[in-house]
């Protein structure tokens, strides 16, 4: 640049002796400046605004928020229930001494028989000998149907050393399932519109 513009050209300030001149800045990096403008915005409203959908395929296969979110929870295995525990070890007992322990505890303990009657026919609760269940028939299902409660159907939890050990949850259970197909006489009816039938044996 010419000697005598550099004066005009000169900014006002100074920083330590050094200056700098207000030079027009070049085309190409101007436009570039642009471009990265607007690919911010459409990269902002891309990933962070819309939702995603079935044209993300053609966006370099990548997906909205809810669309990443959601694939990213689909790996993560659902979390259990408050007061749930993983029971798929454990094997229902058929002895008849653990089976006297689970009557007792059912009966005798204040606990169970209250709801669901001696017979074990239902009356607060379900009939618990049918082939029908709300939360499940398989013998982990009742594990877990004890240990959660239904709090809010007037069930509370038991289990988890809330009443009952994990030998007498054990217990209980097997002795529940020993009851099943007993048919008690005037067992509660099945409620068809939340009653399930679970196969004999599942
Ligand atoms: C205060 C009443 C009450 C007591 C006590 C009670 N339950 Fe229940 N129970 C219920 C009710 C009500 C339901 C149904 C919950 C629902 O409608 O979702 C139920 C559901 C169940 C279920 C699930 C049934 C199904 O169809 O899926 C099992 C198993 C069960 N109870 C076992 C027991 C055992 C074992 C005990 C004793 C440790 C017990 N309950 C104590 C009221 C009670």
């Amino acid at each position: 640049m010419a000697q005598e513009q550099k004066d005009v050209l000169l900014e006002g300030h100074d920083a330590d002796g050094i200056q700098e001149y207000d030079n027009a800045l070049p085309k190409w990096w101007l436009y570039g400046f642009y471009i990265t403008m607007l690919l911010g915005v459409l990269y902002m409203f891309y990933y962070h605004v819309w939702d995603g959908g079935d044209w993300n395929v053609l966006w370099f296969g990548a997906r909205g928020q809810v669309a990443e979110y959601s694939s990213e929870m689909s790996h993560v295995k659902t979390p259990l229930k408050p007061g749930a525990r993983d029971f798929s070890s454990w094997q229902k007992k058929t002895d008849e001494a653990s089976l006297k322990i689970g009557e007792t505890i059912f009966q005798n303990k204040n606990l169970c028989f209250t709801c669901h009657r001696p017979d074990l026919g239902g009356l607060v609760g379900p009939n618990l000998t049918d082939d029908y269940w709300i939360h499940g028939g398989k013998f982990q299902d009742v594990l877990k149907s004890i240990t959660t409660g239904y709090p809010e159907k007037g069930m509370l939890p038991y289990g988890n050393n809330n009443h009952l050990t994990d030998d007498e949850l054990l217990d209980v259970a097997s002795y529940v399932f020993s009851k099943h197909g007993t048919h008690p006489p005037n067992a509660k009816p099945v409620d068809p519109a939340r009653e399930v039938l679970v196969e004999a044996g599942s």
